[in-house]
């Protein structure tokens, strides 16, 4: 009897290990897309008149959405890791796996749209608000194709 159970616990280790792996990257990706919103939020709320336009923290802001959208990201999209896979966890749509070119490309223009604002960011509230609507339709794009809405 206990050797069963031993076995038996043996066996389902791996699939534990693999799940772990997979909610982790799941984790990962959703903790990154935090960090962008937290950015866009300083540009957004400037933006709009919130908060008043700060230069500096501007600046900071893009300087630091311009690392988080250049950092290597291929860990967080693994397989196995969609809303399908884990529900009520991920919120990736499947077909993102399917679309990884797709969702590549919107990815590069996010990395085009962040550096322009790192260029202008400091120049003024409406520069500034110009390139953040750039970035916020890279967003927006990628989530229209991807993202399963949380309701
Ligand atoms: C390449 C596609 C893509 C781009 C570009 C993208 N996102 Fe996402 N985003 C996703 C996907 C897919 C999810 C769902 C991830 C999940 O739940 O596994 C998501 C989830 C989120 C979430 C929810 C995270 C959570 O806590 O569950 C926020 C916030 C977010 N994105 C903000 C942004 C912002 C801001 C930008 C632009 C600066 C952005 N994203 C750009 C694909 C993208």
């Amino acid at each position: 009897m206990r050797k069963i159970i031993l076995t038996a616990i043996a066996l389902s280790l791996p699939t534990l290990a693999v799940a772990d792996a997979a909610t982790d990257a799941v984790k990962a990706r959703q903790d990154h897309m935090k960090s962008y919103g937290k950015q866009v939020g300083t540009f957004a709320a400037m933006a709009k008149g919130e908060v008043d336009y700060d230069p500096a923290a501007a600046q900071a802001a893009a300087d630091a959405l311009v690392e988080l959208v250049n950092m290597d990201m291929s860990g967080f999209w693994i397989p196995g890791t969609s809303a399908d896979d884990l529900p009520g966890v991920s919120y990736a749509k499947p077909d993102l796996w399917n679309n990884f070119e797709k969702a590549g490309g919107i990815g590069t223009e996010l990395q085009k749209a962040a550096a322009t604002m790192q260029e202008v960011a400091g120049n003024g509230q409406g520069e500034m608000a110009q390139a953040l609507g750039g970035i916020g339709q890279q967003c927006q794009e990628c989530h229209k194709a991807f993202q399963l809405k949380k309701d």
